[in-house]
């Protein structure tokens, strides 16, 4: 064993003082230097990976919702990332060295997404938890009333009006509130001079345009677009420059009825108006027709309702008359006809204008217009 230890060292002694001996020593020396480098660069890229898995791990443990956990995704795995901050320090490594290192990042990168993954459904988890703890509903509690609306008496009856027309084969026509003098007076019959047009004095917009006075007006309309037979009610809105009282208002309602057709007469117009009537108010209900002047229909008469209080035999509702005057009817003029392109002479027709609020007052007994009008929920919520 002496022996042997002195015969290597003798012989480590030739090498090195020899010329030769010493450059491989230099050499050697030098060569195990870089390789102790990369070796240490090796471990640091490894200790940093590690410290990386660690700090997410902690990190992670800590968050508490997504906002965080959205953070801490970008802090780790995003493009400025510490991951990525490593991964581009593998363009200095060997071939040799890449995969091994590759791998190692690749296993620090899954586990991290792993670990946000887990800690998203369990933020999900918690969250819904939390909402479903926040949200639960006392269904023994006593509930909140909602107050429903209800529909306007003026609408109840126009839509039971518009049901007895339908019912009877009449169609509904639609016509403008903002109108032209031509449609409101003119074309019926109402030329600019026209005494009866103090009685429906209205409100300018133009001299020409005016808010239209009458639903009469729509016959106009109805009867310039459309051929006979024609059988239609136009309910809506009219104005008048009328002061507010318990019976007039500067804006009501009418609900306005035209026929034309061959042979149609005056027997028609008692026969529609009468069964209007029982329906509205009652099969007992009679009617009552008083010659009248209206200048777009010609005869022209005023049309009025048994009384419901006494039944005709006179109260203080119908001022002892037994009839309560309801609308204005007549067969249309000639000229009116003629006017809209429909001959006189073939065709006839009737038309009548119901006032709403009438109708609407003597059915549930309202003596004041105005409170048809002034939105009192205490007056409306009783419909
Ligand atoms: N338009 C009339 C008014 O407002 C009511 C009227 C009367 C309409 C006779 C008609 C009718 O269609 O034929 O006073």
């Amino acid at each position: 064993m002496a022996l042997g230890k002195w015969v290597v060292t003798s012989k480590l002694c030739l090498v090195l003082f020899s010329g030769q001996g010493f450059f491989y020593a230099v050499s050697w020396r030098i060569k195990n230097y870089i390789r102790q480098r990369r070796e240490r660069m090796i471990d640091d890229m490894k200790e940093q990976l590690e410290a990386i898995r660690a700090e997410a791990d902690a990190e992670l443990s800590a968050v508490k919702d997504a906002k965080a956990l959205d953070a801490l995704r970008v802090k780790f795995l995003g493009k400025k990332g510490a991951l990525t901050a490593i991964l581009k320090q593998m363009g200095k490594l060997t071939a040799e060295e890449r995969p091994v290192m590759g791998q190692l990042a690749n296993e620090v990168r899954t586990f991290i997404e792993e670990a946000i993954a887990a800690k998203q459904t369990e933020i999900t988890r918690l969250e819904m938890q939390a909402r479903l703890a926040s949200e639960t509903i006392d269904v023994t509690l006593p509930g909140q009333k909602q107050s429903l609306g209800s529909l306007h008496p003026l609408a109840i009856v126009e839509n039971e009006i518009k049901e007895i027309f339908l019912g009877m084969g009449f169609e509904i026509a639609d016509g403008p509130e903002v109108e032209y003098d031509y449609y409101n007076f003119e074309a019926l019959n109402l030329p600019p001079d026209h005494p009866a047009r103090d009685t429906q004095d209205t409100f300018y917009i133009t001299d020409n345009i005016l808010l239209r006075t009458q639903t009469s007006s729509v016959q106009v309309h109805v009867m310039e677009n459309q051929k006979p037979p024609i059988r239609v009610i136009s309910p809506g809105r009219v104005f008048r420059s009328d002061a507010v009282d318990a019976t007039h208002s500067p804006l009501f309602h009418q609900i306005e009825g035209l026929v034309v057709d061959k042979g149609i007469t005056m027997a028609d117009l008692k026969g529609t108006l009468e069964m209007l009537m029982k329906r509205l108010y009652g099969p007992d209900c009679k009617i009552r027709l008083r010659p009248h002047h209206f200048p777009f229909t010609e005869p022209s008469a005023e049309v009025d309702v048994m009384c419901f209080g006494c039944m005709g035999k006179g109260c203080r509702i119908c001022k002892n008359e037994g009839y309560i005057e309801l609308l204005g009817a007549g067969m249309v003029h000639p000229k009116v006809l003629e006017g809209c392109g429909i001959d006189s002479s073939v065709y006839s027709g009737f038309a009548f204008g119901l006032g709403l609020e009438r109708v609407v007052m003597r059915r549930y007994n309202i003596s004041d217009m105005r409170l048809l009008f002034e939105n009192d929920y205490r007056f409306l919520e009783q419909f």
